[in-house]
């Protein structure tokens, strides 16, 4: 019956001594009863008993009360089937000192037999301080979650305060960017009617000169044949005067228009109207600027008697096209107007036999003060086509053109009508 240090063979021998003695881990010897038969210094150090104050005791003396009740049923599981393990894997094992004090250990266990008895050793390790530094750790790396976190908020708000200053800087270069826009805008304008004026005034010096010239050559003729008695020679001097007069009149009109058109001081006055009347009081206005020999065809295909748009700036659109058409076309050379239609636009096609564009001159045709290479001996300001785009946009249509130097040229005239 092996019952106490004394009954264990080579509890004896001096080898086994030594090492039982100077292993740096607590052993602790049961029966299969738990009954304590053996234990090592280093294992009443760690439960802080006396020398052999272990021997004789119940192994549950060492566990503190809340588990003693379930160590038999573990105990009864390990006797019916011994082999060498560790205990309690997966869970904190505690054990109970003499002083009533508890601590964190870890057991292995194994066993052995001897004279037919089980024998079972504990191997018990004092984790305290393990599990301190564990504590630490976990300690140590909460504190740096929660340093992260808050490091992560702040980083948050700078950059929330960052983006908010980024879009506030944004705004005002926005702002500013539009105040100069502006600012550049109204100097352009200013600056093109500054260019207008001084135009003005170097066209109206050229320009002005030669009908000038003539009334008052004219005026003083008409003394002289008057004092003569020549009433044709009058009546033709006189109807020089109004020539020159109405020529004065239309300069002065395209300055005003464009004045108008600058300032954008042009409203839009629309209303149904018969496009076939329509161009019928084209020609019969347009009649008497027109050279001798000369004649307005009018070709009306439009089917609606009735369509939508501002006759006022159609007219003056047409009356521009038209003097157009009559002024660099011979005597003789006829102009063809005509006219259709579908439900969202009206066309209107205005066609010479004149002397055509150069085509390398036609891109510019719109540009304001430009006149073709083959107009020079034409008087004409250079004004008429810009003033027909711009009246063009204001009605929301298009004008386009073909023409060919000697045969004549076409204006096409788009405009909607709903
Ligand atoms: N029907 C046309 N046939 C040939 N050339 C034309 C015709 N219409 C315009 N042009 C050319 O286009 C130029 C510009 O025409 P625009 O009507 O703008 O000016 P203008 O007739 O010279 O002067 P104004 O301001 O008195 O009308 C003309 O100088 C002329 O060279
Ligand atoms: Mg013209």
């Amino acid at each position: 019956m092996i019952d106490s240090p004394a009954s264990i063979p080579f509890a004896s021998n001096d080898a086994f001594r030594e090492i039982f003695q100077s292993m740096s881990e607590g052993i602790i010897m049961v029966d299969e009863s738990g009954k304590i038969i053996l234990s090592n210094p280093v294992a009443e150090i760690l439960f802080g008993y006396g020398k052999n104050e272990l021997n004789g005791l119940t192994m549950e003396c060492l566990l503190p009360e809340r588990y003693q009740g379930h160590h038999s049923h573990l105990r009864a599981g390990f006797n019916a089937h011994p082999e060498p393990r560790r205990m309690g894997v997966g869970r904190d094992l505690t054990a109970l000192r003499k002083d009533g004090s508890e601590f964190p250990v870890e057991i292995s266990l194994s066993y052995t037999r001897l004279q037919d008895q089980l024998l079972i050793m504990a191997f018990v390790s004092d984790i305290s301080q393990r599990k301190k530094s564990e504590e630490a750790l976990k300690r140590s790396e909460e504190q740096l979650i929660v340093y992260a976190a808050e490091l992560e908020k702040k980083v948050q708000m700078r950059t929330e305060a960052l983006n908010s200053s980024i879009q506030e800087l944004e705004d005002e270069v926005k702002e500013r960017k539009k105040a100069e826009e502006e600012a550049h805008k109204a100097l352009e304008k200013e600056r093109e009617l500054n260019e207008l004026k001084s135009k003005f005034v170097s066209i109206a010096s050229h320009e002005f000169r030669t009908p000038l010239s003539t009334i008052l050559s004219s005026t003083s003729l008409i003394n002289q044949y008057n004092d003569l008695g020549d009433p044709d020679k009058v009546k033709k001097h006189v109807l020089r005067i109004k020539n020159s007069v109405n020529h004065l009149t239309s300069i002065l009109n395209d300055f005003l228009s464009l004045g108008k058109l600058e300032e954008g001081k042009i409203d839009l006055q629309v209303d149904y109207f018969s496009p076939r009347e329509f161009l019928d009081e084209v020609k019969e206005e347009l009649k008497s600027i027109l050279k001798s020999g000369q004649n307005i065809h009018i070709e009306c295909q439009a089917t609606s008697s009735m369509v939508y748009s501002d006759t006022r700036i159609l007219r003056n659109i047409f009356f521009n096209l038209v003097s157009n058409a009559s002024k660099y076309s011979g005597a003789e050379q006829n102009i063809y107007l005509s006219c259709s239609h579908d439900k969202k636009n009206i066309s209107f096609k205005i066609r010479d036999e004149g002397i055509g564009i150069p085509f390398s001159d036609q891109k510019h045709m719109f540009e304001r003060f430009f006149r073709a290479s083959n107009a020079d001996q034409i008087q004409g300001t250079g004004l008429g086509l810009n003033i027909v785009k711009r009246y063009t946009e204001l009605l929301r249509g298009t004008i386009t053109f073909t023409s060919e130097c000697g045969k004549g040229t076409t204006f096409i005239l788009e405009i909607p009508i709903e």
